[in-house]
C-alpha cells in the first residue's frame, strides 16, 4: 500500500484503521481479528483516542500490541484532550499539564514508551497556540511521541500554529484529522461545536500547502451501506448526514459508479478520500472483517479526477 510521507523517517498508509473497540475484553478477538486483517492487506497506521471508550480503547489497544508483539512494525496515531463537554468549548482540557497528563495515561494503558502520532483531539481558539505549542514540543524532546499533530483544528489555527512553532525552534504540527468524506456534514449537523468539518477553505489550504490530511468518515459512518441496503438508519448517521439533500444525491452518484466499475461501494467511498487532490490517508473504521475487505476492494483500483468529480456534482 501507499504511504504519505508525516516526517522524512515516518509514513502512513493511505488507509489508516480506527482501532478504537469497544473496550471489553470479550470482544477482543473480534477487535483483534480487523486489526490482523488490515496489517495483512499492508496498512501500518492504528488509531485510538483517550476519549474512545473512556481509556479502555487505548488498553484494547495495549493488549493487541502484546498480544502480537508488533510494536515496532505499527504507526501508533494518540489523541489526547478531547474536552470534557463538545457543547461548551469553555471546559476544553488544553492546559500543559492536562496534555502531559492525557499523553502519559496513553502510554501506559497502550503499554508502550512512545507513541509516533500524537494529536490534540479538539482546539479552543481562545487559548494561546503560544501556550500549547512549548506543552507539546517539550513531550517530542523527552522522547514521548514522534510528531504531533491536531484534530478538528481550523486550517487557520494550524497555520497560527505553526508559524509560531517554526519562530520559536519549537515542534510544528505535522498532520489534521478531520472529517473529509463524500458525505457532507457541518458542525450544526454534528452538533458538536468543536467539530471542524472539511469545507471549501479548508479543502483550498490542504490542497495549496500539502499538509498532510487523515480523513474520517469515509463510510459516512455506514450511511451510504444502509442507504443502499434498504437497511434501518442508525440516528448518528441519519443525524449527521441525512437532512442535507445533496447527501441522498451523493450515495446515488456512488451507486451508479460503483455499478459501473464492478467493485463496492464501500471501496469507492473509501477511494474517494484516499484518491482526492490532497495528501490525505483514508481513516476507516470497520465493525467485522467483512465490511473491512469489502472496502479494500479498493486496493484494486484507483479513482481519476473525473470520476471525483461526478461524485461530487453528477458531472
Ligand atoms: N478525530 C476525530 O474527532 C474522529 C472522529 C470520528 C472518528 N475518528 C476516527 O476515525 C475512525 C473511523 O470512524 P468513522 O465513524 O468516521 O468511520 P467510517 O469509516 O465512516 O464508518 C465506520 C462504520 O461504517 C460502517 N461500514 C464500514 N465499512 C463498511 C462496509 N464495507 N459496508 C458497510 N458498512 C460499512 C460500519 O458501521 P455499521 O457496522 O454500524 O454499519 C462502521 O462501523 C474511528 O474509528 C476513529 O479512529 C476520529
Amino acid at each position: 500500500m501507499k504511504k504519505l510521507s508525516i516526517l522524512p523517517d515516518l509514513a502512513i498508509t493511505e488507509i489508516s484503521l480506527g482501532a478504537t473497540g469497544r473496550g471489553d475484553p470479550a470482544q477482543d478477538a473480534a477487535h483483534f481479528a480487523v486489526i490482523d486483517r488490515y496489517r495483512e492487506l499492508g496498512g501500518n497506521c492504528l488509531d485510538t483516542a483517550r476519549k474512545y471508550a473512556e481509556g479502555r480503547s487505548d488498553e484494547a489497544l495495549g493488549r493487541y500490541l502484546k498480544s502480537r508483539g508488533c510494536r515496532g512494525e505499527v504507526i501508533l496515531c494518540t489523541k489526547g484532550c478531547h474536552p470534557a463537554d463538545t457543547a461548551a468549548m469553555h471546559i476544553s482540557r488544553l492546559s500543559p499539564a492536562e496534555i502531559r497528563e492525557d499523553l502519559e495515561l496513553s502510554l501506559k494503558a497502550l503499554g508502550v514508551e512512545y507513541t509516533d502520532l500524537h494529536l490534540l483531539h479538539r482546539d479552543n481558539p481562545r487559548i494561546p497556540v503560544e501556550e500549547i505549542m512549548p506543552a507539546l514540543d517539550a513531550l517530542v524532546r523527552e522522547g514521548k511521541v514522534r510528531a504531533i499533530g491536531c484534530s478538528n483544528w481550523t486550517v487557520g489555527r494550524i497555520q497560527e500554529a505553526n508559524d509560531f512553532a517554526r519562530a520559536n525552534g519549537l515542534t510544528p504540527f505535522s498532520v489534521c484529522q478531520l472529517h473529509f468524506s463524500l458525505a457532507l456534514t457541518t458542525p450544526a449537523q454534528t452538533r458538536d461545536v468543536t467539530h471542524v468539518t472539511m469545507n471549501d477553505i479548508e479543502f483550498g489550504w490542504y490542497k495549496e500547502t500539502g499538509f498532510p490530511v487523515m480523513g474520517f468518515g469515509s463510510q459516512g459512518r455506514g450511511y451510504f451501506a444502509r442507504l443502499a441496503s434498504g437497511a434501518p438508519m442508525k440516528p448518528g448517521p441519519r443525524q449527521y448526514y441525512d437532512f442535507i439533500p445533496e447527501n441522498r444525491r451523493r450515495a446515488q452518484r456512488l451507486q451508479t459508479l460503483s455499478g459501473d466499475l464492478g467493485v463496492s461501494l464501500a471501496s469507492v467511498a473509501l477511494a474517494y478520500v484516499r484518491d482526492n487532490a490532497l495528501r490525505a490517508s483514508a481513516l476507516c473504521g470497520f465493525s467485522s472483517v467483512e465490511q473491512l475487505e469489502d472496502a479494500f476492494q479498493a486496493l484494486t483500483f484507483r479513482l481519476t479526477p473525473e470520476q471525483i468529480a461526478y461524485l461530487e456534482t453528477g458531472r
